[in-house]
């Protein structure tokens, strides 16, 4: 087989796979279910506490026509985005909407499989109003953002992380996502590893609906450098990894 051939049994359902190898998952084999959200230091950390969503923070309601005028957006103006708007975008993208007993699952803005929601998101803060600029981490559960550090060299740093993507710098905010595989992995094997991609697209495209809400625009970025922004985002790079990222900022009106 070569490679091309064996990384598209990456594509493929495992399911008949497992079964016929009588694979028993950790979930089956009883292991301790995963924690539902990575936890953050409490003490001496810096948080940012986003406003739940309203409705009155959106200019564009019209589904039509966000969807059909969805495009990628690669040029952005200087205009910050707001605090309301920042808390629409990471709750239209990962909000947690209800959690299950004893912390079983959560449910959230957009689907996951199993509702697992393996993914983490970052946020490199350059141009949001009232918001010091740094990197942040989004916790779901509480609808804060806790700083994880500040880097005069941030936006130069970003298009690093971006692989060079010069856009990526001049954005408002870039989200980074990351995902906890083993959440996935201890019911899925290795069925997890396509669901965690197909729940980053998720996230993805309801930030670029969300985005078409508020005048805002966004480019998704698979092209990033793995090991620079794991290592920037404090990430080991095997029990935590960076997936999927994507720029937003404000674009011009007739664009
Ligand atoms: C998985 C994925 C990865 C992408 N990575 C990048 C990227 O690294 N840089 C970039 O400029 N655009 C990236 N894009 C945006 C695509 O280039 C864009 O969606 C495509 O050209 C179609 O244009 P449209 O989104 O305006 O319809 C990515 C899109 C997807 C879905």
């Amino acid at each position: 087989m070569n490679d091309l051939a064996r990384h598209r049994f990456y594509l493929k359902s495992k399911l008949n796979w497992m079964e016929s190898k009588k694979v028993k998952t950790d979930q089956e084999q009883r292991f301790p279910r995963p924690d539902l959200f990575k936890p953050f230091e409490k003490k001496g950390s810096i948080f940012v506490h986003l406003p739940f969503p309203e409705k009155t923070t959106i200019t564009n309601n019209d589904a039509f026509n966000i969807i059909m005028e969805r495009r990628s957006k690669r040029k952005y103006t200087d205009e910050p985005l707001s605090v309301d708007e920042l808390s629409w975008l990471v709750y239209a993208s990962q909000g947690v909407k209800e959690i299950g007993p004893k912390q079983a699952f959560s449910l959230r803005t957009v689907p996951s499989g199993g509702a697992r929601h393996t993914m983490v998101t970052y946020i490199a803060i350059m141009n949001v109003n009232k918001i010091e600029s740094g990197v942040y981490r989004y916790l779901p559960q509480e609808h804060q953002l806790v700083r994880l550090h500040q880097d005069e060299k941030l936006s130069d740093n970003i298009v690093k992380c971006c692989h060079g993507q010069a856009f990526a710098g001049k954005a408002s905010v870039v989200f980074f996502w990351s995902s906890i595989p083993y959440r996935s992995e201890w019911r899925y094997h290795l069925e997890a590893h396509r669901y965690i991609l197909m729940d980053a697209g998720h996230a993805c495209q309801n930030l670029y609906l969300a985005s078409g809400t508020i005048g805002a625009g966004t480019c998704a970025i698979g092209a990033y450098d793995q090991i620079f922004t794991d290592n920037y985002l404090k990430l080991d790079g095997a029990n935590e990894l960076t997936i999927y990222a994507a720029a937003v900022g404000k674009i011009k009106k007739d664009k």
